[in-house]
């Protein structure tokens, strides 16, 4: 084929994903995270944060899970997975300095997500709405802080953490 037609070809598909990305929400109001393993650790996966009227839409799918087994998942204070370990991302991501706890129940850290439930082959798709994070903005925004995925489940009250064991994959929640 023509380099120059098939190039045309190319921009016209980018521009129609743009377009496509760009038609439900003004820009600035999506954020997305794309988790990698920590050491030792298999699990990947991706996460979109959507800011809508109601709240933020948080959609993704995440593989390499224990099979049937529920895994804490927060949002953490710094977007730095440099640590190999996920450890460099600091604890929960708390702004209002409040305890540990549920996702949208009682006393919480801003950065407490519901749990993750994987399926038989070990994979959690998920959808929920949060109230509790913003996708831009500067109270309880998310952009540009840690996600992480935990081993062990989250027991809600263990302080600071929910006890919920080595973290298994580390994201930068980037804005799009
Ligand atoms: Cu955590
Ligand atoms: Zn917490």
């Amino acid at each position: 084929m023509n380099p120059r037609f098939t190039l045309s070809i190319l921009s016209s598909l980018v521009a129609a994903v743009a377009l496509a990305g760009c038609a439900s929400y003004p820009a600035g109001n999506r954020a997305a995270a794309k988790l990698e393993p920590t050491r030792g650790s298999t699990t990947t996966g991706t996460v979109t944060f959507v800011q809508t009227g109601g709240g933020v839409q948080v959609s993704g799918e995440i593989r390499g899970l224990k099979p049937g087994a529920e895994h804490g998942f927060h949002i953490h204070e710094k977007g730095d997975c440099s640590s190999g370990d996920g450890m460099s991302t600091g604890g929960h991501f708390n702004p209002g300095g409040k305890a540990h706890g549920h996702h949208g129940m009682g006393d919480h850290h801003t950065g407490d997500l519901p749990s993750l439930k994987a399926d038989a082959n070990g994979v959690a798709t998920f959808h929920f709405e949060s109230s509790t994070i913003r996708v831009g903005g500067t109270d309880n925004n998310i952009v540009g802080r840690g996600l992480i995925v935990h081993r062990d489940p989250d027991d809600y009250k263990t302080q600071p953490t929910g006890n919920a064991g080595p973290r298994l994959a580390c994201a930068v929640i980037a804005a799009q």
